[in-house]
């Protein structure tokens, strides 16, 4: 698969919102089958659903949801080590059960702090996910330094403490001359050992044709990020200088299926005022379709140096 972004970007000329072509945060959001998308996003993850349909594959939006519930689990994972605070990068448009709410739920005083490139991301993001311990940032991860050496960043972690930091479904944003793995490790280097990494990136190694075929879907349709499938090898070195834990780097079905998963049974809780706004249904993953989805995903400790 190729790796190398093109040389510059038709979809910003005349078009400061970014709404001409489709883009991933807003096709993420139309698969979740959230509102906040635009014709040229419903168009293109209708090809995609037609793609992968006729290839056999499972659907854009069974993996979606399964990977929401992922992060509901990794991150209850998290709050079970003792983490309490949080960077979610690439966070998306806000969902049922943010990572904040799945944090607070459990520990009151949790801190997360979301970044995404998008300025819509962003703009709803501060809407509906304000509130104490939570800040929402619009930076691109692939400077480390705007997210590490912004102030209110700064001020909301405590980094001589443990950090989850997230990549859920955003490093096969990046291409491989942008260097993701040097992107991870900036971030490994910045939070003290026992921290940890939850990662879940688009692979080759179940789909491999599809793969190919929706990476060049993205080329075709100027979608504002590519999707670049990685090999378990490729995955893997994301995790250099931590220690996965068990059951390792699997598919999202295969990680603590049985971990208590907060999407099952939050919305009979006493939710707090900001829930209504938040409410979008996400049914369980289809049984009927093959679990074995597009990503490998896991979680790892930052090592003692
Ligand atoms: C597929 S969505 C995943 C959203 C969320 N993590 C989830 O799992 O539901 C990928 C997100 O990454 C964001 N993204 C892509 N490239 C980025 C970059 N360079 N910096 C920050 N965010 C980025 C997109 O805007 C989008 O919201």
């Amino acid at each position: 698969m190729s790796a190398l972004p093109p040389e510059s970007s038709e979809s910003e000329a005349g078009d400061p919102l970014g709404i001409r072509y489709p883009n991933t945060a807003r096709i993420w959001n139309y698969h979740l089958r959230g509102k906040d998308n635009f014709e040229p996003d419903r168009k293109a993850a209708a090809a995609v659903n037609e793609l992968f349909r006729k290839m056999g594959v499972p659907s854009p939006r069974d993996t979606a949801v399964e990977t929401r519930h992922l992060l509901q689990r990794m991150v209850d994972y998290m709050l079970g080590q003792g983490a309490r605070q949080f960077l979610d990068l690439g966070s998306g448009l806000p969902n049922m059960a943010n990572t904040h709410q799945v944090a607070q739920r459990a520990a009151a005083g949790a801190r997360v702090v979301y970044v995404d490139i998008d300025p819509m991301v962003s703009s709803h993001a501060s809407a509906l996910m304000g509130g104490s311990g939570v800040i929402t940032l619009q930076a691109d991860l692939r400077e480390p330094e705007q997210v590490l050496g912004n102030p209110q960043v700064r001020q909301l972690l405590d980094f001589g403490q443990p950090v989850g930091i997230i990549f859920i479904c955003v490093l096969h944003c990046l291409w491989d001359k942008e260097d993701p793995w040097g992107v991870v490790r900036q971030f490994r280097d910045a939070v003290v050992p026992g921290s940890y990494l939850a990662l879940s990136q688009m692979t080759t190694e179940t789909h491999e044709q599809a793969a190919q075929a929706v990476f060049q879907m993205t080329q075709d349709l100027h979608w504002n990020t590519p999707l670049i499938s990685r090999s378990r090898a490729e995955i893997t070195r994301f995790f250099d200088g931590f220690t996965l834990v068990e059951p390792g780097l699997v598919t999202p079905a295969q990680w603590r299926p049985d971990l208590d998963n907060p999407l099952r049974d939050r919305w009979g809780d006493d939710v707090g005022d900001d829930a209504p706004a938040l409410k979008v249904v996400i049914p369980e993953p289809s049984q009927e379709v093959d679990r074995s989805t597009w990503n490998l995903c896991g979680i790892g400790i930052k090592n003692q140096p």
